[in-house]
């Protein structure tokens, strides 16, 4: 076994319970996790309880939490309405199979905050939520291929797991970068079906795009891609993007998984203007609980009624949970009162930039990339634009800083250099200083060595 690093001491020494715990669970569940982000070297802490912007775990540790739940805790952990209105809603029956009238309303506060939203289904996992409109676009283009990004995350199904990752001996010039499966266990049929494009890079981007038009059903972006990091659109992306797909025919379909109810109320197409065909949401949508969906253009989504010639089939015994859809609407309603996104940018930024400031002062070169509440920091002396721009970043440094911070109790995210960390309203300014202090120490250590 490899020595331990000094960064990971404490944190070894203040989670014992943990590592017990670890021990055995990796016997029962493959990494001793239940999905395989949530696995990191030396071994990942286990939680107790929640609330606000802490986490404690089963050694009585208080932990500042900037995951998040991997993105749904905006309000911060348990917040008080949210609970009341699952308890209310528990009393009342959890499971009812028919439908309910809250649904209803969900769909109208939806369409509220992002207007592009003309019909919308639910789902229960941001995988559910991309899955499906991928097909509901190949039935209505009669179209067969599906353009997503380097780097980008759009779940678990096997047309989103492409391209995730390449390794260095697949990768090849971004104009002709094939489908690379990640992972084992995915047909190469299904790789075939892909077009690759890279974020950001709007030359290559129209280049593939308008070769492949004839095949592509769909193009899928994160509108701020958080698959890699976090990479905010630069020079109109975006509305260029639009502009093209509209004139190819194909669906854009924007997954706001992530950044939905996050880097707006209406997500990354209010931030940044652009109205897609179709939109993905989950995470924030749920409120802490699971809720997905997909919506858009009716004259898209009506490909889902039965009729003759068939329709794309859409279904889920889950699907508008009763606990998850009113755990969602109290959230969203309370995200929608005036003034909430300035507050959630402001504590954004005073984390973000903060940490670009503490890194300077020491002298360490940091590339912090953040739109409000969403930010990476990487470790290098060049800007990250694009998903390729982040390769040569530090990963040992990145990890030194979040060990040490970890070992300190301040949880900056998922746990790896390539994934990304938020901020939530119940970051109180204290609980930045004490992050910014804490990271400042690593800084200095980093800086040393
Ligand atoms: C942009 C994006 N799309 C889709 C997903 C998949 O969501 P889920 O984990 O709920 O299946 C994620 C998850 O992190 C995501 O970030």
């Amino acid at each position: 076994m490899a020595a331990q690093a000094s960064y990971e001491k404490e944190y070894v020494a203040r989670t014992s319970k943990s590592k017990a715990h670890f021990d055995k669970a990796k016997k029962l569940i493959p990494l001793g996790v239940e999905s395989n982000v949530r696995f990191f070297e030396p071994y990942p802490f286990y939680v107790k309880r929640a609330k606000g912007a802490y986490l404690w775990d089963i050694d009585g540790n208080r932990i500042i939490d900037y995951a998040l739940g991997y993105g749904p805790m905006i309000l911060g952990h348990n917040h008080p309405a949210v609970i009341r209105a699952v308890k209310e809603q528990v009393d009342k029956g959890t499971m009812f199979g028919a439908s309910g009238e809250l649904a209803l309303e969900y769909v109208n506060m939806v369409k509220k905050a992002m207007p592009s939203i003309e019909m919308f289904r639910f789902a229960n996992s941001g995988t559910e939520a991309t899955m499906h409109p991928l097909r509901v676009a190949r039935a209505y283009t009669g179209k067969e291929k599906v353009a997503k990004a380097e780097g980008s995350y759009h779940g678990g199904h096997d047309y989103a797991l492409q391209c995730v990752d390449i390794p260095p001996d697949k990768l090849k010039d971004s104009r002709c970068q094939p489908a690379v499966p990640f992972g084992t266990g995915i047909p190469k049929s299904i790789s075939d079906l892909l077009v690759i494009y890279p974020f950001n890079d709007w030359d290559v981007t129209e280049e593939v795009l308008t070769k492949n038009a004839d095949d592509l059903a769909a193009v899928i972006i994160e509108p701020v891609q958080a698959g890699g990091g976090c990479f905010a659109p630069r020079d109109n992306y975006l509305k260029k993007l639009r502009k093209l797909t509209k004139s190819l025919g194909i669906v854009l379909i924007f997954d706001e998984v992530l950044t939905g109810f996050r880097v707006a109320f209406g997500g990354a197409q209010e931030r940044y203007d652009v109205k897609p065909d179709i939109t993905s949401i989950a995470k924030i949508a749920g409120g802490g609980y699971q809720l997905a969906g997909f919506g858009g253009k009716k004259a898209i989504m009506e490909e889902i009624i039965p009729k003759e010639g068939g329709n794309v089939y859409h279904g889920g015994t889950y699907n508008a949970h009763p606990v998850s859809v009113t755990a969602g609407l109290t959230t969203l309603e309370i995200l929608s009162k005036p003034g909430t996104y300035s507050k959630i940018d402001r504590i954004g930024d005073s984390l973000f930039h903060g940490l670009r400031d503490v890194a300077q002062d020491r002298g360490v070169d940091v590339w912090v990339e953040s739109v409000g509440s969403l930010g990476q920091m990487y470790f290098t002396d060049h800007e990250i634009r694009t998903w390729r721009d982040a390769f040569n970043v530090d990963p040992e440094k990145w990890k030194h800083w979040f060990m040490y911070s970890l070992g300190k109790g301040v949880f900056f995210g998922v746990p790896h250099a390539d994934e990304h960390f938020f901020t939530s309203l119940a970051h109180s300014k204290e609980d930045i200083e004490r992050s910014l202090e804490i990271s400042d120490q690593a800084f200095q250590r980093i800086a040393k060595e």
